[in-house]
């Protein structure tokens, strides 16, 4: 029976239960999940569970498994645990005492029902509402907190978080992604010890270059990719985060997930409403592939920007050229790409800015007036070429930004984040600093800087949204002396209304978000761009472990990975052009370099595999990702296949990291497949040698073979990549025979 019998949280339309006395159940359920609360009515209002169903919750709580810990725990009273929540009242008192006044639960469509949770302080006129969107199909919940308060004078907020939860931990671990500029998303598992884990980030300006808001919890050991139970919980803000993890003598990890609040504390006025941005979270009992999978078919359903579109293969100009992006070679790129099957290309750095040029990266930021040097004729030229080839035209800005060098500060010096009385700390090339997001006057700049750019150059398709710079000198002119440190937070806040407006008046525009790299993998920025660069790192090794642990939380059409060249300009490595490509086929495929720097059959092959692409995109964008052999198991090899969503097509991906394997490969056992279909495998991409174009010979053992899908699953394949940087890319497609 689908619904729970004491499952209230699903009735069909929106009922209003605060005549309740009663102790009730509460009830957010997903296919097959469920958290449940208990509360009474002007009573508390508890957390008790989240994890699999069972028919009857009551048992749950009978039983005293149930946790019992208030849903949102308030500091004040019971002082001695971390809390998600601690104000000053505006007589200042210090604590916060929290009662149920009602539950509703509405039904939003036939996949989505919202349980909002209405708390009252029973002493001050202070207020904090919960809400629960479930996502039946997906299994995933969305959480996040509203507080307001009728008090006749500000209440100060020191702690506001999004989302609290106990968690039951004896022997649980818990997954971050932890990594730095050219090393995004490295994985870090650890056990929750006793006492306090906090996974953080404070650049105000973006988020993940150092820490990603998600992390993966596994309850019953460390977590593996197919078995065990995990909650996998991503924040949705792009902002200074602070995820806690505070573990207690009672073996209970609380998880408090929400804004950093460090030099936030946050003065709310009479009937402001404070909205926390959202946690959100699954549960699987399959381990750590099933729960990364959950979330990303919400974040495609539901955050992306049209996360049910294909991507395009992209040529991005940057490592190819850098700075000079002189028309002639800029046309040049855009022939190329066109030739090789390319759907858009993109000028990156370089091209704007004439008081100031912008030959490197000291000068120039804030002047977004095409550089008469370079690009004499403006963009005119590359737009119209890339019209006459058929295909798309983007352009690289950074908006939030400028240089001490530029007409833009000349002219308004007092737009840059800065303290009155100290010496501003400047970034990038010892020039940068951060535009004044919190000032609105600010926020009209650089929309409009943006929106004049997309209507005087009707044509311009796609932005890379750079932000090379985090913030320093924290202060804003445009808040009050009491407000200063509201600064974090307003930041954001005028940076989300200029993305709404771009949206807004710009719906079809493609953007990509960049933050030196993949600084703004966030689903909050998901919302308003379709991807985000992976990393400056486009060395393809590396970019197999910086994927790797991208891709738990994000899908494939969200990370831009680019073929570059070799020796790659961050490692100094170098690889067979093939493994270049197969791993950029992982994720949205671009190239990131001069395409005549190419060989002949580095080209060739280029072409062929842009096809292939093509064919495979659907699977590799909205397919089911199956992790098959991890990087970090430390076999020499890694191994990941796409599965469609109806199972009637895959694609397999093996890499040979960096031995000389000399023996055949484990069998790969498949994953994800239909065991009743008949699958056909075929390796594509093969590597083209010598000047006579011959292919080289299979590396799959079976290659052109047909097997069920409960062979392919149970037994596997051969596949032989006995030297380094070996790759193989298999296409499976089912037959019906
Ligand atoms: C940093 C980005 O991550 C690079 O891809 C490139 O766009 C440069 N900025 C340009 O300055």
């Amino acid at each position: 029976m689908k619904q729970l019998i004491s499952l209230i949280a699903l009735i069909a339309i929106t009922i209003n239960l605060s005549a309740q006395k009663a102790r009730n159940k509460y009830v957010v359920e997903t296919k097959n999940n469920v958290m449940v609360f208990t509360g009474t009515i002007d009573g508390k209002f508890n957390f008790q569970y989240y994890g699999q169903k069972v028919n009857d919750v009551t048992q749950i709580v009978k039983s005293g498994i149930g946790l019992n810990e208030d849903a949102y725990p308030a500091f004040g009273l019971e002082c001695t645990e971390e809390k998600a929540l601690q104000v000053t009242h505006s007589d200042g008192n210090l604590s916060v005492d929290l009662y149920l006044k009602a539950v509703n639960v509405t039904k939003v469509d036939d996949n989505v029902t919202l349980t909002t949770v209405s708390l009252y302080d029973n002493k001050y006129p202070f207020n904090v509402t919960l809400f629960y969107k479930a996502f039946y199909k997906e299994d995933v919940i969305e959480a996040w907190t509203e507080i307001t308060h009728q008090e006749n004078l500000p209440v100060m907020l020191y702690k506001f978080a999004s989302f609290a939860m106990p968690i039951r931990s004896f022997n649980a671990w818990v997954t971050h992604f932890h990594g730095n500029w050219s090393d995004e998303m490295g994985m870090v598992e650890e056990k929750l010890e006793r006492g306090m884990q906090v996974i953080k980030n404070k650049e105000g300006v973006r988020n993940t270059q150092f820490d990603n808001p998600s992390i993966m919890i596994s309850l019953d050991g460390k977590a593996s990719e197919n078995q065990g139970e995990v909650i996998a919980g991503t924040l949705v803000w792009t902002g200074n985060y602070r995820i806690k993890l505070d573990g207690n003598f009672k073996n209970q990890t609380n998880l408090i997930a929400g804004m950093n609040e460090d030099a936030s504390n946050y003065l709310l006025e009479k009937n402001e409403v404070f909205k926390t941005p959202s946690f959100v979270l699954t549960y699987s009992n399959a381990g750590k592939g099933q729960a990364s999978r959950n979330i990303i078919r919400w974040g495609r359903n539901y955050q992306i920007v049209d996360g049910n579109k294909e991507r395009l293969i992209i040529l991005n100009s940057w490592e190819g050229v850098y700075f000079d992006t002189e028309e002639k070679v800029m046309l040049e790129m855009i022939n190329d790409i066109a030739d090789m099957g390319g759907e858009l290309f993109v000028m990156d750095d370089g091209w704007f800015a004439n008081k100031y040029p912008r030959k490197n990266e000291t000068t120039g930021l804030g002047d977004w007036d095409v550089n008469k040097q370079k690009l004499p004729n403006g963009l005119k030229p590359l737009i119209d070429r890339a019209k006459e080839k058929n295909i798309k035209f983007g352009i690289w800005l950074e908006p939030e930004m400028v240089n001490v060098k530029s007409d833009l500060f000349d002219k308004h010096p007092d737009w840059v984040v800065s303290q009155p009385n100290r010496t501003t700390i400047l970034g990038r090339g010892g020039s940068q600093m951060t535009l004044d997001l919190a000032n609105p006057k600010v926020q009209d700049h650089v929309y409009n800087i943006i929106h004049n750019l997309l209507v005087e150059n009707q044509g311009i398709a796609y932005i890379k949204w750079d932000a090379n710079h985090f913030i320093s000198n924290v202060g804003s002119i445009a808040l009050a002396a009491n407000k200063q440190s509201h600064f974090y937070i307003e930041y954001q806040r005028g940076l989300h209304k200029v993305l709404e407006r771009i949206r807004f008046t710009h719906p079809d525009l493609i953007m990509q978000a960049c933050a030196s790299g993949g600084g703004r993998a966030t689903y909050d920025f998901m919302k308003y761009f379709h991807e985000f660069w992976g990393s400056d790192n486009t060395d393809a090794l590396s970019r197999i472990f910086i994927q790797w642990g991208t891709s738990y939380f994000y899908p494939a059409i969200n990370i831009a990975s680019h073929v570059s060249k070799s020796p790659n300009h961050q490692t100094g490595r170098s690889y067979p052009h093939k493994f270049k490509f197969d791993v950029a086929m992982t994720g949205r495929l671009g190239i990131e370099m001069q395409p005549k720097d190419m060989t002949p059959n580095e080209y060739e092959f280029t072409k062929v595999g842009i096809q292939n692409y093509k064919r495979i995109r659907p699977v590799i964008q909205f397919g089911d990702l199956y992790r098959i052999v991890s990087p970090y198991d430390n076999f020499g090899m890694s191994a990941l296949m796409y599965v469609s969503e109806s199972k009637d097509k895959a694609v397999f991906f093996g890499f040979n990291l960096d031995k000389n394997l000399t023996y055949n490969f484990p069998p790969m056992k498949l994953n994800g497949l239909d065991s009743e279909k008949k699958y056909k495998i075929t390796e594509i991409n093969k590597e083209i040698q010598g000047t006579e174009k011959k292919k080289v010979k299979s590396r799959v053992s079976s290659d052109n073979g047909i097997f069920t899908g409960e062979y392919l699953s149970k037994i596997g394949i051969q596949i032989n990549l006995r030297e380094a940087y070996q790759s193989v890319v298999i296409e499976i497609n089912e037959v019906k025979l």
